[in-house]
């Protein structure tokens, strides 16, 4: 027989709302009521952490502005999956695109949902190998909202069974296995990536075009359609008239036509006569 377990922290559907709009406001993140449960297990560490016991104190200690909290209270509610070498189809066409724009100096590439760094990786490899070199002339940079993640991404370090799934030639050549067992990504290729903290809502993004290609992948997925549409509309200047947006493969761009056109299986290239691109070279300016 079932039984109604009483929770450890009382949680009210007042407290759900108030967390629904706050985490939609900041970060875009739209959580449908089936998430109750998500969140509740998201944040009860948060509260345990805080000593707090019901999530009424919680949502004061947020409420009164520890930034540090509000961090932590973000991060918990982001969905970090990721692995190298994600929806693979797409690291030959960045090869080609790559290999198509060989000549025309430093290549710009954003990644601009970059979790725990598998994906940056997996470009900054798919880099190497198109260039035959550890330093290919191409620039990363890899931002995401939640600062763990971005850290675990910085420090480059993965157990394991996620780096021995990488065929041996990719583990042998961009990977140093660390006294523990784990792997680090070598110096060169951690050196082709900049990480930053950006919330893809915020009105000033510290990036600047023209990029030869934007990765935005599995994250437009929690945003609604005006969400995802504003962001796209912020995309498009950023590319070069030619560069490529790579989405994930249950994101489509049906609505915002007038923007990108479908190039190939989830990647996009700008409409022509979009807004151009603002003027830069090399990664320096690419960062403002
Ligand atoms: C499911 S992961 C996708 C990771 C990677 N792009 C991939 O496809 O494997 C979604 C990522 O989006 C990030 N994210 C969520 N909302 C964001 C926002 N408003 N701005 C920037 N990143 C955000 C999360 O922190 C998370 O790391």
């Amino acid at each position: 027989m079932l039984t109604n377990t009483p929770r450890e922290f009382a949680f009210t559907e007042q407290d759900f709302e108030k967390i629904r709009v706050m985490i939609y406001n900041y970060a875009g993140i739209a959580l449908t009521p089936a998430k109750h449960d998500m969140v509740y297990g998201r944040l009860a560490r948060r509260l345990r952490a805080l000593g707090l016991r019901t999530f009424n104190e919680y949502l004061q200690v947020l409420e009164r502005g520890d930034s540090k909290e509000f961090e932590l209270f973000t991060n918990s509610l982001t969905t970090n999956l990721t692995s190298f070498f994600r929806e693979s189809h797409h690291f030959p066409m960045l090869s080609d695109h790559l290999k198509a724009a060989r000549g025309s100096g430093v290549l710009n590439l954003w990644c601009s949902a970059s979790s725990t760094g598998e994906e940056p990786y997996s470009m900054a490899m798919t880099a190497c190998e198109t260039f035959d070199s550890l330093r290919p002339p191409v620039h990363i940079i890899a931002t995401d909202l939640d600062t763990g993640v971005l850290e675990t991404a910085r420090q480059g370090i993965y157990n394991a069974d996620e780096v021995e799934k990488l065929d041996n030639n990719r583990a042998r050549r961009f990977f140093d296995r660390q006294a523990d067992g784990r792997y680090r990504a070598k110096q060169e290729l951690r050196d082709l990536i900049v990480y930053r903290r950006v919330n893809l809502m915020e009105p000033n993004w510290p990036i600047r075009g023209p990029l030869d290609g934007i990765f935005c992948r599995n994250v437009m997925i929690y945003f609604d359609k005006p969400t995802q549409l504003k962001i796209l509309q912020r995309f498009a200047p950023l590319l070069k008239p030619d560069g490529l947006l790579f989405v994930g493969h249950s994101e489509n761009l049906y609505h915002a036509s007038d923007i990108f056109k479908l190039r190939s299986k989830t990647v996009y290239e700008r409409v022509s006569g979009g807004a151009a691109p603002t003027p830069a070279s090399g990664l320096r300016s690419t960062l403002r």
